[in-house]
């Protein structure tokens, strides 16, 4: 689907969605529409529940007086309740109805609207972005299916009077949707196509975008005494790798953000197995690691003026005769012994060395880490927040701000002494699980034992990497949960 942005003019044909302020008040195309179609429209929202609210969608078919259909009223609630998160609810929900109406072409008019807080060109801007994200569907492997269900649109127009300026804007958030889309698709893959040599080679593509790509191998990995991540991997025929990913913004000597993911491309659990039942969700235990990858994509692709580095670590679990067993010790980069009582609390074995190569390495000014870590934190929060755990109020506070912001919420859970000692150990410096309760906050305890003084924070995204339920800008599967997120605290706090 091409999404476009025009100068406002009712199409001659295609589907069209004009505006209907909260009280059935039509903003000004639509009145032009209501003319043009003999009161076709003002009657049709006049005659049921509609009144405008927003979220609202009112279908009308061939009316009369114009070649267009379906013809939509949109609800779009009290002016001043505009936000740039309900433009974008707006554009995905209607890009999403006509992809539903078997229509080819549609286009939806944005005209100013008095007593906004938004201007119309971010308002033209946001429904673009909005169309963009929810028009995203998954179906590389959907080969058997009938052209009447697929998705029908290949164009999607914007029109509005601001065209220069709603261009202007739409470029950017456009890039942050195709680092969204990325992380979608990598979710998504299943674990025959996705594993860490494969993923490695999908980071590699971002090169093409002027970002700097090193992937270390085996040998690499041993010679740093990652025995952690290595231990994790020792079971599974694909070879583990940790990518690195530069992107240069800011001048050279500017210290950089760095972003950590877990990249479990398969969590079987290992030997401690999982259960069978909903083990393949366990193809997007990779979650962390799709973000990472795709907000370097988003950051590069809009040229953002940061120095951020991306760091994942890349493993599969599996059970095998080589296979790591549980109360195997293992010595970490860090030099911290690690008694692993269940080899299923895997990603924070990865994250621990990687976590702590990062920091050794760029001494960044920051560093975030997303991880599908724990089913506590879906227990905890269900999928409405992820949990968010840090060391640092301020860097905590600015990541809650910038999730509000671009409707991705976190919730920060409690760290604290009392906690760390549940994964004290008689045989090794720790062990990898506590004991049964507060499982996503041990789970943060003890990737805290690998941060030395650097201001951290760790997003827990177990329950919110994947939907079952469609959204307007989040259709289910894999969400690209923190990519807009993390994109948006980058632009605000270490872009000015
Ligand atoms: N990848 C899982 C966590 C997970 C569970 C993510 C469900 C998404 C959905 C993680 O590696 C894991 O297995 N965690 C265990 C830890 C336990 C063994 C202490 C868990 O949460 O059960
Ligand atoms: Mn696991
Ligand atoms: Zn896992």
């Amino acid at each position: 689907m091409k999404i476009t942005i025009s100068d406002l003019s009712i199409p001659a044909s295609g589907g069209l969605a004009v505006g209907v302020l909260e009280g059935r008040i039509l903003t000004a195309t639509g009145q032009k529409v209501d003319t043009a179609t003999g009161g076709a429209l003002s009657r049709a929202i006049g005659s049921g529940r509609f009144k405008g609210a927003r979220g609202e969608i009112l279908e009308i078919h061939a009316p009369v007086g114009l070649e267009v259909t379906p013809l939509l009223a949109v609800g779009l609630g009290k002016p001043g309740d505009l936000t740039d998160l309900g433009m974008e609810a707006v554009g995905g929900a209607i890009a999403k109805r006509f992809n539903g109406a078997g229509v080819t072409s549609g286009a939806i008019v944005i005209d100013a609207i008095k007593g906004a807080k938004l201007a119309t060109a971010n308002m033209a801007a946001r429904a673009a972005y909005g169309a963009k994200l929810g028009a995203y569907r998954f179906d590389r492997y959907r080969t058997q299916e009938k052209p009447e269900k697929k998705p029908s649109l290949k164009t999607f127009e914007i029109l509005t009077r601001a065209v220069a300026t709603a261009r202007k804007l739409y470029k950017p958030l456009s890039a942050i949707a195709d680092g969204v889309i990325l992380t979608r698709d990598l979710v998504s893959e299943p674990a025959n196509v996705i594993n860490p040599k494969t993923l490695a080679q999908e980071a590699r593509k971002l090169s093409k975008l002027g970002v700097k790509v090193e992937v270390l191998g085996q040998a690499r990995l041993k010679q740093l005494g990652m025995g952690a991540l290595l231990g994790v991997a020792q079971g599974s025929a694909n070879e583990p790798q940790v990518v690195v990913m530069h992107w240069n913004g800011a001048a050279a000597k500017t210290q950089p953000v760095a972003f950590v993911g877990k990249g479990v491309t398969f969590d079987s659990g290992g030997i401690s197995i999982k259960p069978s039942g909903g083990m393949e969700d366990m193809k997007w235990d990779m979650g962390g690691s799709g973000v990472v990858i795709g907000l370097m994509k988003a950051l590069a692709a809009r040229k953002a003026k940061v120095n951020a580095v991306g760091v994942v670590g890349l493993v599969e679990n599996m059970p095998s005769g080589t296979a790591q067993r549980p109360g195997d010790i293992v010595t970490s980069m860090s030099g911290q012994t690690i008694e692993v009582i269940n080899t299923d609390a895997e990603g924070r074995l990865v994250l621990a060395d990687v976590l702590w190569y990062t920091q050794k390495r760029f001494k960044p000014k920051v560093m975030i880490d997303l991880a599908t870590l724990t089913g506590a934190v879906i227990i905890a929060l269900g999928d409405l927040h992820a949990g968010l755990f840090g060391n640092s109020d301020e860097l905590c506070d600015r990541l809650g701000k910038a999730g509000l912001a671009v409707g991705e919420r976190i919730w920060r859970l409690p760290l604290a002494s009392e906690y760390d000692k549940l994964i004290d150990c008689d045989a090794a410096d720790m062990k990898n699980v506590g004991s049964r309760g507060a499982g996503s906050i041990t789970a943060a305890q003890f990737l805290q034992r690998f941060v030395a003084g650097v201001p951290w924070a760790h997003l827990d995204i177990a329950a919110v990497t994947w939907s079952k339920k469609n959204k307007p800008t989040v259709p289910k599967g894999g969400t690209g949960f923190g990519v807009r997120l993390l994109d948006r605290f980058v632009a605000d706090y270490y872009e000015k």
